[in-house]
């Protein structure tokens, strides 16, 4: 579909990079549906990332994305999933190409700036976490 869904994650936000961050998001050609400002407790971020429960690093994981505030937001473009990974870059952002998200914001593998869904499926189903209908544009 066109649509995939993000998260500013703390490291982030508390590094005074969310406006740079969402300027490159709508630069990159990605139009905001919806979005929020908000802090995840333990309980939620655990719950978010339920599919990664049997990773070695799920307890670091969740720490950290409850460690302080987040943006989440849905986005909209063509081939929006596989468009924004890209823009983003790889998880690690040793590894993440010149000039992605990744490569200018983030710390470490852990502390990696911003989350992109990584399907169709889960982009609707993580937007859904997050978001009501009404909240939708
Ligand atoms: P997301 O867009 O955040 O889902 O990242 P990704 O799809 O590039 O990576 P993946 O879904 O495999 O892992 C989810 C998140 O777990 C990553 O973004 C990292 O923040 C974290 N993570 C992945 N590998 C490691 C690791 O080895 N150590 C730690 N501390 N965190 C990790
Ligand atoms: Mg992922």
């Amino acid at each position: 579909t066109n649509k995939t869904f993000t998260m500013i994650k703390p490291d982030a936000v508390a590094n005074g990079h969310t406006g740079a961050i969402l300027d490159h998001i709508i630069k990159g050609g990605f139009k905001i549906i919806a979005m929020k400002y908000l802090a995840l407790s333990k309980e939620t971020a655990g719950k978010f990332y339920e599919v990664h429960k049997e990773r070695p690093f799920y307890g670091e994981l969740v720490d950290f994305m409850s460690s302080g505030p987040i943006v989440a937001a849905i986005l909209e473009k063509d081939n929006a999933v596989e468009d924004f990974r890209k823009l983003i870059g790889a998880t690690d952002p040793a590894k993440a190409d010149k000039g992605t998200i990744r490569n200018l914001y983030a710390e470490s593998i852990g502390a990696n700036a911003i989350h992109g869904s990584d399907s169709d499926e889960n982009a609707k189903i993580e937007g859904d976490f997050y978001f009501s209908a009404l909240e939708k544009f």
